[in-house]
């Protein structure tokens, strides 16, 4: 099948900049995926956001080379609203990206965009707050709702406009532990009921290790790793490289291996540290 995402040696330049933002980025994502991004700031994460969704070039001036395709669409030859409805994108600042008043009136903003007939609209307007789970807060001021709500009804706009790709940038930075994992958790009964093909900026790798099967990281515009957030954080040198803040537990376990008495996988989370550590002293006891 056609992958949903495919980028191909695509290099940018923001305008009077001499050092590409990204350069000669590969990348190829299938459908379903859900796809971990991460990197320190300024890797160029949010310029490839950008690209996605053809903000980069169709907005933003600067020199491009190579393609983005998206859905079998070219983004830099495809309409925005075209793209809308294909690919969603959420971002950091909540605030930055709501428009409205009213839960439903910013469900119905895009819905308007796409010229979708009214009927249909009050339909995928439910659709969506349910799919998000957040059809109580329908009829809600947006000024009374907290950080992570905010997130959900910019979450529940994209998802009305029923996209196959969901990009969703650094979506918690703004929210405490507890509101971030609530949003991952959603973002995966996104992809595994809805098919929705995520991809989810991040820089918090203890909350995305354990939660994604795959994981690409920029440095400096350009793609340093794609692999099982396993495969990565056992690289010593590519996480000091990337100043990535490893696991503690993960850390832990790293040195259990330099030291030759673990061999297993590296845990990611601390219950699954746990029940290595259990093991590991549960073999040395019966071997005494
Ligand atoms: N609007 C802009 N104009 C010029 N340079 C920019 C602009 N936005 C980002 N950059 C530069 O592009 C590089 C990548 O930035 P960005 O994509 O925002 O990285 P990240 O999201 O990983 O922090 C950085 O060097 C940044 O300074
Ligand atoms: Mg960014």
């Amino acid at each position: 099948m056609e992958p949903i995402i495919k980028v191909e040696n695509f290099t940018f330049y923001y305008p009077d900049s001499q050092v590409p933002a990204l350069a000669g980025i590969n990348l190829t994502v299938q459908a379903g995926e859900f796809l971990g991004l991460t990197g320190p700031t300024g890797a160029g994460k949010t310029t490839l956001a950008l690209a996605l969704n053809g903000i980069i070039p169709n907005f933003q001036g600067g020199r491009m080379g190579g393609r983005v395709m998206v859905a079998g669409l070219d983004t830099a030859k495809t309409p925005c609203a075209r793209l809308a409805g294909v690919i969603g994108s959420v971002f950091q600042d909540p605030e930055a990206q709501l428009v409205a008043e009213v839960v439903e009136d910013e469900l119905a903003f895009g819905l308007e965009n796409l010229a979708v007939p009214r009927e249909e609209m009050r339909q995928r307007i439910g659709a969506a707050l349910e799919m998000v789970g957040i059809a109580s807060l329908r009829h809600r001021s947006l000024r009374e709702l907290s950080g992570g709500q905010k997130q959900k009804v910019a979450i529940a706009a994209a998802v009305a406009l029923r996209p196959r790709v969901l990009v969703l940038d650094e979506p918690t930075s703004e929210l405490d532990p507890r509101g971030t994992l609530e949003i991952v958790a959603l973002l995966q009964r996104l992809n595994r009921d809805y098919g929705i093909t995520i991809l989810l900026i991040e820089q918090k790798i203890s909350v995305l290790a354990p939660r994604v099967p795959r994981l690409v990281c920029l440095n400096k515009g350009r793609i340093v790793a794609d692999a099982s957030p396993r495969q990565i954080l056992a690289q010593e040198k590519l996480t000091t490289e990337l100043g990535l803040e490893v696991p503690p537990v993960t850390a832990l376990f790293r040195m259990l291996r330099r030291a030759g008495v673990y061999h297993g996988d590296l845990p990611l989370e601390v219950d699954e540290g746990q029940r290595e550590l259990g093991r590991l002293l549960g073999s040395r006891a019966s071997r005494a």
